[in-house]
């Protein structure tokens, strides 16, 4: 019994585990050069995803390089890139945990009443490690501070989803 406890303490740990200060270094530098792509960024997410734009009542079924010069896309994609800013700017500090974790329960929680699937999210992800791996500075040590800082996040949203 103690045996699982202390497993469950460690799983718990390894899902939480704060990034280092050079891991949110390296991910606020990277984010710094796309994070005023916002309409860039949800274009590649929509393109490659195309069910995830389905399941925006506003977007769906509609002609994606149409939508892209849209006020309507340009807001949605400042909302979501922004979120992720967001997030990106409280990393590397565990005062800001519990801000941190008020925001991503929130975003999950309001994703969970519209029925976002796991899949979804995780199909969303793949389309921003490949937008961030071709256009932000990106190399090994790059890609695996993105890794910890999505898992940690990934971990909390899927809690609710
Ligand atoms: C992966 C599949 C996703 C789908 C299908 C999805 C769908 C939606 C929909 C339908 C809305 C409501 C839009 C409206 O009110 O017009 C919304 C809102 C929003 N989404 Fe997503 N979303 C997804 C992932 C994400 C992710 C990964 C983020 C952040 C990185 C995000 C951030 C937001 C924000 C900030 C809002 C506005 C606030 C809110 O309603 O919570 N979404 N999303």
């Amino acid at each position: 019994m103690k045996f699982f406890a202390v497993l469950a303490l460690c799983v718990v740990g390894a899902i939480a585990a704060p990034l280092s200060a050079d891991q949110a270094a390296t991910v606020r530098s990277s984010w710094a050069g796309v994070k005023h792509n916002e309409v860039d960024i949800l274009h590649a997410v929509f393109k490659d995803h195309p069910d995830i734009q389905a399941r925006f009542p506003q977007f769906a079924g509609k002609d994606l390089e149409s939508l892209v010069d849209t006020a309507a896309f340009a807001t949605h994609a400042g909302r979501i890139v922004g979120f992720i800013s967001e997030i990106v700017a409280l990393v590397g500090n565990e005062a800001n945990a519990p801000a941190m974790a008020t925001l991503v329960n929130e975003l999950a929680a309001s994703h969970h009443n519209r029925g976002i699937s796991k899949a979804q999210f995780n199909e969303f992800r793949a389309s921003l490690v490949t937008y961030l791996s071709s256009h932000a500075s990106w190399n090994d040590a790059t890609a695996a501070a993105w890794t910890a800082g999505l898992d940690n996040i990934f971990g909390m949203i899927f809690a609710h989803l």
